[in-house]
Parts: C-alpha cells; structure tokens; sequence
C-alpha cells in the first residue's frame, strides 16, 4: 500500500511503510509527517486511541526513523495529498540516528556530501520523478516513431568530440577513451537499422566548475539515415515537445512542488524560431533587437534592478540581526529570524553573482567576435531574450566537429545546429546533417589531427552505400535542469561526477 493511493481507500484501514519526514507533538497528539517514496502524509497518534507503548514509542520518532503505520484513512482537503491517516498500531523499523539534514538552510557543498541523504528531501524527489518521466517519455516518443535503440559502447578508441576533453582509461595495456559520444557507432547503426536512438553515459573531463557541466552525464542520440539538416530540426522540434508535453501533463504535483513557473513550458509548444549563426550574432552584439528587446540594453537594465535588490536585501537583513539582537525576544521568534536571515543571504550571494556575472555577459556580448563558437555568457545573452528554444543552424565549419557537411550553397558554413533553451539556459541539444564524402571527411580528420587509422571503420561507411544522414545529441541533465528551472546541473542527476567531486 502507498500514500499515493491513499484516494481509494477513505474509511478504511490500510498499513503504510517508509520514513519520518517529521513530527510534531501535542497535548495527547503525535503529528507524524510519514513518506513512503510515492508521497507524504500526515499521520495522527492520539493516546486515547492506541496502546500505551505505541503511543510512547510515535513520541520518541525522530527524522528519519523507519516505520510501519496502520490506521484509517480520513479525508482532509487541508493535507498534502488530501487524506490522512489515524493511527491504530505502529511497528518501529529503526529509530534512526540524529539526521543531518535539518529544516534549516544548509549550504550547497554540505548538501552535495550528503546527497545520498539529501535525495529524501521533497525538492530532489520531486526534481528526479521529473527526470523519471523525462526519460520515459523520450523513449515513447522514439518508440512511437519507429526508432530502434541501440547502445553504444563506452570504451572507445577514437575522440568523436575534439581531443582536449578526453577521459584516457588502460584498455588491456592501450589506450582507450570514455565516450564522449555514441554518435559515430549511431551512424554505422544507422546504416543498418535505418532510424535509431542511443541514451548512455557519456564523459567529457571539464577542468573546471559551471553551471552547465558534468563529467559524466547522459546523452540521447538519434541518427536518420535520409534526413536532412531541415528535417532533423523538424525532429528535433516534435521530439522536445513531446517531452514537455508529457512533463506538463504528468508531473504537474511535482512542478508546483519545486515551484516550477510553467508558462515557459507551455509557450515552447509553439514552433522554435530557427536562426542562422550570422542572425544570431546580430542579436547577441546587439544589432537586432528581438520583439523590440536589444540584448545589451536589457542586460544594463538587468544590472540595474539587480543592484536594487542587493540594496534592500542587505537592509533587511541588517534590520532582522538588529532585532534579535535586543534581548526579549522569544525563542520561536529568534528562530524564525535566523532562518529568515539565512534565506536572504543566500538570496544575496545570488544577486552578487549576477552583479559579478552581468557586466561580464554585457563585455563579452559587444566584443563578440564573428566566426568564434557561442561561449556560455553569448548563449545566456541570446536565450534571455526568446521564451521558446531557439535553433542556431549552419555554424563556420572551422568552429564545429570534423563530420559536419558543409553547406553545399556556402561551404564556409557547417551544417550543424544548436538548440539553445531559453530563461538564459542555453544549449541543450547539438547536432547536424553529416559529411558523406570520404575524402572531404579524410581532409577534415587530418586539420583536426585526429588518427586516420583509429576512423577507418568509420570511414568504411562512406564506401559501401553513403547516404545523406543526420542526427542530434540531448543532453538530459541540461534538458532536466531547464525543465525543473534549476540553477545549477548538479541537482539533475543522483549522483553527479564533475570537477571537484567524486564523492558519495
Ligand atoms: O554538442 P555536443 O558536444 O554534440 C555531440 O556530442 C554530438 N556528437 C551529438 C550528435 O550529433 N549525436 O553534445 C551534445 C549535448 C549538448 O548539447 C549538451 O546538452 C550535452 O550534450 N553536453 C553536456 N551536458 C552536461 N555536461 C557536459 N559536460 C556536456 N557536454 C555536452
Ligand atoms: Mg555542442
């Protein structure tokens, strides 16, 4: 029995499992706050009600313990899910030990040691049910359309994804390289099954901490055989909402628990604008406005409130640390000053970085230079100012991988695209339509000084029935963190491997 069934079974008695989220006592009362993994809800101990020892055992609870609980499901359109539960009879698992997780605002890096405690918490566990249907919803879609998915392996001998992020592993005494990429066995795979979808881990080493990067995350990559880079944005397009779709159709519990604004959501089920990599320069250097919004002066106007805010956060705080300072005050009121404090110097540190992090943008949106690769700032830049995702197409081939196709009427351009998620996110899928011919494929391997004989196999595919193909890549933690509007990648997966953190 779950809590999430609990509607179906008013007035009756049922026996619930699973852990103390907390517990609250009163006169002849315990208030216990139980979660079973499917949901939480509150359960009632009344000494007049059930035996001695239970009820001395319901008071002794604390965060964590595990418990079993038999009582009679009442309806109250106050409690979270609707229902709670009168207790009858309670069986103790374990009373656990002093939890470290409390109530009150515990900093990131704490939180990240303790992730393996951390993921009980409601926000984790509403964020990865998210990535639950995320996942699910991605392979109906592929399913639905014909796809067949395949995997690809993870050793690999050759870099598909440039060569300065390569994680080098021993393979038998040899050299081989974690994958950053499916892609280029998608390909052969392709040739083979027509249509297919690859979802594994792939690894990239990023010597450094962003918002935006893992070390090991996961990676949907469809190829086509037949398709065209304009098909491919259809796909990609379909695909994306599908998946939007179902979040906003099946998780709206757990949206409304991270409080998750969803009218952005709603809006990308329009079509996503399409822009070659010259418009959108224009708009980042601020040449062409978007709806009548010029990036560079919004961002100024940005700064502007932002440094408002750090003014009246600061007084704010300074006023509640005035106030308890003066003796007298009770002890519930003290206590609700200090986590109000700790709130709002967590709000500060996030105004400071966007007062340290707008100028930046504003510096590097002007200085763009045309024919560089978006840079993380360029694409928050260009994504503030869209409520949709937007697709950034036919790239300068000098910036992109070695197995994009140029295009045939402008071969200065590759053609690959980049699906840019608004709110600032920025990239969240790459893709394109691939290189068909051998030796222009030859030519590229050799500027990009990768092995010829390490892609020979690859190569293989373009002698025996080269078609045109394309394909794309979604990154699903970006995908998670845009959806769920997280600040950082690291709260999108269970357990995230980056720069810095192994551990747990
Ligand atoms: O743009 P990328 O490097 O493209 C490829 O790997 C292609 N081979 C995909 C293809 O065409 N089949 O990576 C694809 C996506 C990015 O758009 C991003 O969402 C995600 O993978 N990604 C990362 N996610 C988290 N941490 C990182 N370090 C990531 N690097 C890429
Ligand atoms: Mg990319």
């Amino acid at each position: 029995m779950y809590i999430k069934d609990l509607s179906g079974f008013e007035g009756q008695e049922v026996t619930l499992k699973g852990w103390v989220a907390n517990r609250r006592d009163s006169k002849g009362l315990v208030f216990i706050n139980l979660r079973d993994g499917s949901g939480v809800c509150q359960c009632i101990a009344d000494a007049t009600k059930i035996s001695e020892n239970d009820f001395e055992c319901a008071g002794k609870l604390g965060l964590e313990s595990a418990v079993e609980i038999t009582g009679t499901v009442v309806k109250d359109e106050r409690q979270i899910g609707g229902y709670e539960v009168h207790v009858s009879k309670l069986h103790i698992y374990q009373y656990a030990e002093e939890y470290p997780i409390a109530k009150k605002e515990h900093g990131i890096e704490f939180l990240m040691d303790k992730r393996h405690l951390w993921l009980r918490s409601q926000r984790q566990w509403a964020i990865l049910r998210i990535r639950n249907t995320i996942i699910y919803s991605i392979h109906q879609f592929f399913q639905k359309e014909g796809f067949v998915q395949m995997d690809a392996p993870v050793f690999t001998g050759n870099a598909c994804e440039g060569t300065t992020n390569l994680f080098e592993t021993d393979f038998y005494g040899d050299p081989a390289y974690l994958s950053q990429s499916g892609q280029l066995y998608g390909e052969a795979m392709a040739m083979a099954f027509g249509k297919i979808y690859t979802f594994g881990p792939t690894f990239r080493a990023e010597k450094s901490k962003t918002r935006r990067h893992l070390s090991e995350f996961w990676m949907i990559e469809p190829e086509m055989a037949f398709f065209d880079i304009h098909q491919n944005m259809d796909l990609i397009e379909a695909f994306l909402q599908y998946v939007i779709k179902e979040v906003l159709d099946k998780c709206q519990n757990e949206l409304q628990l991270i409080d998750r604004n969803t009218d952005i959501l709603k809006t990308s089920l329009k079509p996503f604008p399409r822009l070659t990599y010259d418009e959108a320069v224009a708009i980042i250097k601020g040449e062409k406005d978007v709806n009548g919004v010029n990036s560079i002066k919004s961002l100024e106007e940005e700064l502007a409130k932002v440094e408002a805010a750090i003014t009246a956060t600061t007084a704010e705080i300074a006023d509640r640390e005035a106030k308890i300072a003066v003796p007298g005050m009770k002890k519930g009121e003290i206590n609700f000053n200090q986590n109000k404090i700790a709130t709002l110097k967590n709000e500060l540190k996030e105004l400071e970085e966007q007062q340290r992090n707008i100028p930046t943008w504003i510096a590097s949106a002007k200085n763009f230079e045309y024919g560089n690769d978006l840079g993380g700032s360029d694409e928050t830049v260009i994504t503030r100012l869209f409520d949709v995702p937007i697709m950034v197409y036919d790239w300068p081939h000098e910036v992109k991988a070695f197995y994009l196709k140029r295009n045939p009427d402008n071969p200065r351009f590759a053609r690959g695209v980049d699906v840019l998620a608004p709110e600032g996110y920025g990239e969240i899928v790459g893709g394109g339509e691939r290189e068909t011919d051998e030796m222009k494929l030859r030519e590229k391997i050799t500027e990009h000084e990768l092995p010829m004989e390490a892609f020979e196999w690859y190569l293989d595919l373009r002698k025996y029935g080269s078609v045109p193909h394309a394909g794309f890549g979604l990154g699903l933690e970006r995908l998670v963190t845009w959806l769920c509007q997280l600040k950082h990648v690291r709260e999108s997966i269970p357990f995230p491997r980056m720069y810095g953190r192994l551990l747990p």
